[in-house]
């Protein structure tokens, strides 16, 4: 064998190797070599094909990676004009059956004449290209251009994995195959992730993606770039009679090796092809690809040739649509919202736009960095898309549309007329200091206790079994309650009188007393129990433990700096800055501080020692007997927290006696020597009594 007879087996063998490797990783998704070898391989294949210039093949796989630059792309006339397609805008049933019947009549079918057979399909959000195959290889890729002349894009579609650059089977000596280049959303998410690691602008959606790719002037930008391809119909053909319908004619482009799409129908009458759109629309967000309708065909081609065409549209064929999933409208100004754990989200007001079924006014922008690297402003004009039920978001701002005015620094050049977007400083709801979690990209108010809009959350967490347990206080309650204007912040809980309480909805006096009782009850806690309340971020139950017991006094914590909170166990830097930027904010400092002078006191705590003396101070209590719903402990706590005494025994020192069911010989000692009795209900009241 001469050498150039070895090269040629082995340039064969090779192709045929990488061909097996390619389908396996691009089709099967089941890699069988490493990146290595397969490396390797192509490496050997493209010097093969170097020195050996005649062995060059339109086929081979050295030509998916793309060759030289292009100055311009060279024109391409195409033999059957690449037509466009006539667009159903009716969404509803009715666009299907305004079709049937415009091909009824042009075919001069009596009412009661069968139901023509038509191919359904998708309608894909691409760029139409034609694929023109002879003797089964690719030899040119063209756009559709203005239909009738386009561009040479073949470089760049050879670097399509979905393309053929050979086809299976016994191929025509011509084929022109007509179809979509697509990109998948999944793979521009991940595209689009490595171009902004690498600082590049990221592709703006799918359809802007496979449109730019394929209009790259430079292939190894298009080879980089997730695109795929489905066939959709053909164009120029010679040497070959196509099957009788479009479907054998799709299922003949398959076989051929080209991707067809498999969400496709054969059906019959305007009914069938209604519910095919409802059908798919109903997939619309499950399907990885963008289509923006579905497509009707008269199914056969006989039929497809006597309606023929009007202007540049056939008459065999329409394009039902669904509602627009993007649309362009103008931002009239970026609001914040605080969110109910105070994280502040940017939110575009727009101009009312029509877009996915419905009129959208707001936008999200997710988080200042989203806002920024979307560089959204005040007047621009942007996308906006709202897919499904998703919520509606700003896609990409029309750079063009942006409101300019003169430099102040230079008069020959033009500047923005709004600044790049940035959170404020201070929440917009309440005026507390705006903090950054680690790693920046959430933007939270730090005012979890007076913020009106984590104050709900932050009641019912403060009221909460496991935190200062006032039993009672429940969402309705709490809702109420903020809704009224009578809790702002969880000091104002121990304002509430029984009147207040009575005064809401479906709050009788019994229920009023037991909640003011219950309120009572709570402001005899542990420093845990308080520390947990505050709903810190970051900080639970076990942590509130932690640090009770590191640092014994509220004082203590509320001073302690990041480097001393971090000697706690367990305590890290995220709970500590956490605290730290708690405790800095004065609108919680001063919440704490109404709640210690409203009576919230707990064990060996300093400000139990120098507290003001409270409202039963110097009285003597016994309890005796079992009372309705204080614990004999917890009756007592109460006594003391407000200053007062309890008593084993009834002596003439005795200012009260409390008493519950079963009271024995205390009971009678009261009696005789004429000592105040007082039952639950009544010491509360007591208790409430003496503070107002
Ligand atoms: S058929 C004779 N089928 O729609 C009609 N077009 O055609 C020729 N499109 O930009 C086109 N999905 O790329 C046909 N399943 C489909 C299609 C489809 C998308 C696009 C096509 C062109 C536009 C008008």
């Amino acid at each position: 064998m001469s050498g150039f007879e070895a090269a040629r087996e082995r340039v064969e063998a090779l192709r045929r190797e990488i061909e097996a490797h390619n389908r396996a990783y691009y089709e099967l998704d089941a890699p069988t070599v490493s990146d290595a070898e397969y490396d390797a391989l192509f490496r050997e294949l493209q010097a093969l094909e170097a020195t050996h210039p005649e062995l060059a093949a339109p086929d081979s796989p050295t030509k998916r990676v793309g060759g030289k630059p292009l100055a311009q792309f060279a024109e391409v006339r195409h033999d059957v004009p690449m037509l466009s397609i006539q667009t159903e805008t009716d969404t509803g049933p009715n666009g299907a059956a305004q079709f049937d019947a415009r091909v009824r009549r042009e075919l001069e079918l009596a009412d009661d004449a069968a139901a023509v057979e038509y191919s359904a399909e998708l309608k894909f959000d691409g760029l139409a290209v034609s694929l023109r195959y002879e003797h089964g290889v690719f030899v040119r890729g063209a756009t559709r251009g203005d239909g009738v002349t386009g561009e040479d894009v073949t470089q760049n579609l050879r670097t399509v994995r979905d393309i053929p650059l050979r086809l299976a089977g016994d191929a025509p000596p011509l084929l022109e195959v007509r179809g979509e280049a697509y990109m998948r959303r999944d793979d521009l998410a991940r595209y689009n992730e490595k171009a902004r690691a690498r600082g590049e602008k990221p592709l703006v959606n799918p359809r802007n993606g496979a449109a730019g790719s394929i209009r790259q002037l430079d292939p190894a930008v298009a080879a980089a770039r997730p695109l795929k391809f489905f066939a959709y119909g053909v164009g120029a053909l010679a040497g070959w009679r196509p099957p009788a319908t479009h479907a054998a004619l799709l299922d003949t482009l398959a076989a051929f090796g080209l991707p067809v799409c498999e969400h496709r129908a054969v059906v019959k009458g305007w009914r069938e092809l209604a519910d095919f759109h409802d059908r798919m629309g109903a997939q619309r967000a499950a399907i990885p690809f963008d289509f923006d309708g579905v497509v009707y065909k008269v199914n056969s081609l006989a039929l497809q040739e006597r309606l023929g065409f009007r202007s540049r549209e056939p008459r065999w064929a329409v394009a039902h649509k669904y509602p627009a999933e993007e649309a362009r409208t103008v931002v009239d100004a970026i609001d914040v919202q605080v969110g109910r754990t105070g994280a502040l989200t940017p939110v575009a007001k727009l101009r009312p736009v029509f877009v996915g079924g419905v009129t959208v006014t707001n936008a999200t922008l997710h988080n200042e960095d989203e806002a920024r690297r979307k560089d959204v402003r005040v007047g621009d004009t942007v996308i906006v898309r709202r897919a499904g039920d998703v919520i509606p978001e700003v896609v990409a701002v029309v750079a063009e549309a942006r409101p300019m005015q003169a430099s102040a620094h230079d008069m020959f050049a033009q500047e923005p007329l709004h600044p790049p977007f940035a959170l404020p400083e201070t929440c917009p709801q309440c005026g507390s200091r705006v903090v950054r979690e680690e790693g920046g990209a959430i933007a939270r108010c730090s005012g979890g206790l007076v913020c009106p809009a984590q104050v709900k959350g932050a009641l019912l967490h403060f009221a909460g079994r496991r935190a200062m347990d006032i039993e009672g206080l429940g969402d309705k309650l709490v809702e109420q309650l903020t809704a009224g204007g009578q809790v702002k912040t969880p000091a104002d809980i121990y304002m509430l009188d029984v009147p207040t309480l009575a005064a809401l909805e479906r709050m009788g006096e019994k229920s009023a007393e037991n909640l003011a009782a219950a309120i009572e009850k709570s402001k005899q806690t542990t420093l845990a129990r308080f520390v947990f309340a505050l709903g810190i971020r970051n900080v639970g139950e076990t942590t509130a433990k932690d640090l009770a017991r590191h640092f014994g006094k509220l004082e203590n914590l509320m001073r302690a700096d990041a480097a001393q909170l971090e000697t706690v166990p367990d305590v890290g830097p995220v709970v500590a800055e956490s605290l730290v930027d708690f405790f800095a904010e004065p609108h919680n400092r001063e919440v704490i501080e109404r709640l210690r002078a409203a009576g919230v006191r707990w064990p060996e705590s300093e400000g139990q020692v120098d507290a003001p003396p409270g409202p039963l101070a110097g009285k003597v209590f016994v309890l005796t007997g079992t009372l309705p719903t204080l614990k004999r402990d917890e009756a007592k706590a109460m006594i003391e927290a407000a200053g007062g005494k309890a008593s084993g025994s009834v002596s003439k020192k005795t200012d009260y006696v409390l008493a519950g069911e079963e009271a024995g010989s205390k009971l009678e000692k009261a009696r005789e020597l004429d000592i105040p009795i007082l039952n639950e209900a009544e010491f509360i009241k007591l208790l409430e009594g003496a503070k107002l």
